[in-house]
């Protein structure tokens, strides 16, 4: 579904130059949500504006459904951390999840479903003429992810997305993600500096070093598929692999390298 190969980004400008991705390859199958971790400035979202096409990378490259990226990819939509800033303040709720859709060839009728149903399945009903700044944070980044899921895209990245809410909303917010990921099987790359929220949402969890960055281990997390804050966290399991991600990221801020060779 989404393969980076040999992807390399350095950043080069008069004054000067940043290697921030040395060299990543990894692939995620379809239908999939992983999450990667990293201490900050890792290149984390370097990583996804080069998977989004946002980005061209050094050298290296993103294959997504079997197409080299070159530009934004049709099928995938993207979530970053300040929805502040990523709705527009002047359109109303409905226009905002709308928007992505105009440039989708369907009938107006089914354009206005997908909205409807997007903003049913964040739990949004009733604020479709609202603007955004008249709601609260989580209920912004809820319109936010909404726009994404009424796109319906194949693959979805989302750069910490909750970096911005509350606890209590940012577990909500989460059990959402595995709702709708469940539901609509779409594949997931989720950037997050939490390693609790890493753990708890992901199949897997790739931590990376630091920059130039690689990565340093691709943890497979054998949690059960049906997940609830309070049980899934309470887990020995959970304990466990939270403590070795937390270990290794801990190692990644002490400048840990790959092995030679
Ligand atoms: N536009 C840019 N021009 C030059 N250097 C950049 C640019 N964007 C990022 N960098 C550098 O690339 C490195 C990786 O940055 P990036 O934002 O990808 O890290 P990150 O892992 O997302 O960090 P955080 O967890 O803090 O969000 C950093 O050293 C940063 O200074
Ligand atoms: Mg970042």
């Amino acid at each position: 579904m989404l393969e980076v190969k040999g992807l390399r980004k350095v950043y080069e400008d008069t004054s000067r130059t940043v290697e921030a991705i040395r060299d990543v390859s990894f692939c995620v199958g379809e239908g999939e949500l992983v999450c990667i971790v990293g201490p900050s400035g890792a290149g984390k979202t370097t990583l996804l504006k080069c998977i989004a096409g946002l980005l061209a990378p050094t050298a290296g490259g993103v294959i997504v459904e079997a197409t080299p990226v070159v530009g934004p990819p049709p099928a995938m939509a993207v979530v970053f951390q300040e929805y502040g800033r990523s709705l527009f303040p002047w359109m109303s709720v409905h226009d905002n999840v709308m928007l992505p859709l105009k440039q989708k060839n369907m009938p107006a009728a089914r354009r206005e479903e997908l909205v409807r149903d997007a903003l049913a399945a964040v739990d949004l009903k009733g604020v479709e003429s609202a603007y955004p700044w008249q709601l609260s944070g989580g209920m912004q980044q809820r319109v936010a992810i909404a726009r994404a899921v009424a796109y319906e895209p194949h693959v979805l990245l989302m750069d910490e997305p909750f970096a911005a809410v509350d606890a209590q909303t940012r577990a909500d917010l989460e059990d959402l993600i595995r709702v709708l990921w469940r539901r609509l099987r779409v594949t997931v790359l989720f950037v997050t500096h939490d390693i609790d929220e890493s753990v708890y949402l992901g199949q897997r969890v790739m931590v990376m070093s630091q920059a130039p960055t690689v990565i340093m281990e691709d943890v497979a997390v054998d949690l059960p598929d049906e997940r609830t804050q309070l049980e899934t966290r309470s887990m020995a399991r959970f304990g466990e692999l939270r403590k070795h991600i937390y270990s290794q990221i801990q190692l990644a801020k002490q400048g840990w390298r790959p092995p030679a060779g």
